[in-house]
């Protein structure tokens, strides 16, 4: 299986080969982080290159809500995803984590983010607008839940170090672990 471009740009390319870069030049995931940092601002601040089938909602989402999950990219080893979710406003994720780091960013409207501890217990909350990003390390601060607040869907950017959207994951709705997958609306996951 090659890498796959399900958005193919320049944009998108050059992104993906410089966050490879970053990655194999540093020597932890946190150091990783940082070094994407500026081009992942740069991606959030550019409001011209993800197009707008992209940015629809999935009246059959695997995550309910009519959330969308649109993959861009995703490396041949599955260790790299580029991915946009869409969230519809009044709308939430169920409370979930990622097992993967990375960093997500908003893109368009406005989110709040509910983070959670191992023992599903409320730790933090904050309020989220484009531009706005944050890094995932598991296992610290991987379970959350985000619910769109503005008046148009919330469109947040993934890029994370797994195949987010494939992987088997937990939801914690009920306040235990139960197996997750939240799928693409693009591409179907291998059962
Ligand atoms: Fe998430």
């Amino acid at each position: 299986m090659p890498d796959e471009y399900l958005l193919d740009t320049d944009v998108v390319r050059e992104f993906i080969a410089k966050v490879r870069e970053q990655i194999a030049g540093a020597g932890s995931p946190a150091a990783a982080c940082d070094a994407i940092r500026p081009g992942f601002a740069e991606l959030l601040a550019d409001p011209d290159w993800l197009p707008d089938r992209f940015q629809q909602p999935n009246p059959d989402s695997g995550m309910g809500g009519g959330i969308g999950q649109w993959l861009l990219f995703r490396a041949a080893d599955r260790s790299l995803t580029l991915f946009a979710l869409i969230v519809p406003p009044g709308s939430a994720t169920p409370i979930h984590d990622h097992l993967a780091w990375g960093l997500v960013g908003l893109y368009r409207g406005t989110q709040d983010e509910e983070i959670y501890d191992e023992a599903v217990a409320l730790t933090e909350r904050r309020a989220l607008a484009p531009g706005d990003f944050y890094a995932l390390l598991p296992p610290r601060d991987d379970i959350h839940r985000v619910r769109t607040t503005s008046d148009e869907q919330s469109v947040s950017i993934h890029l994370l170090t797994n195949d987010t959207g494939c992987v088997w994951r937990h939801s914690y709705d009920t306040g235990k672990p139960e197996p997750f997958r939240s799928g693409y609306v693009n591409v179907a996951c291998e059962s």
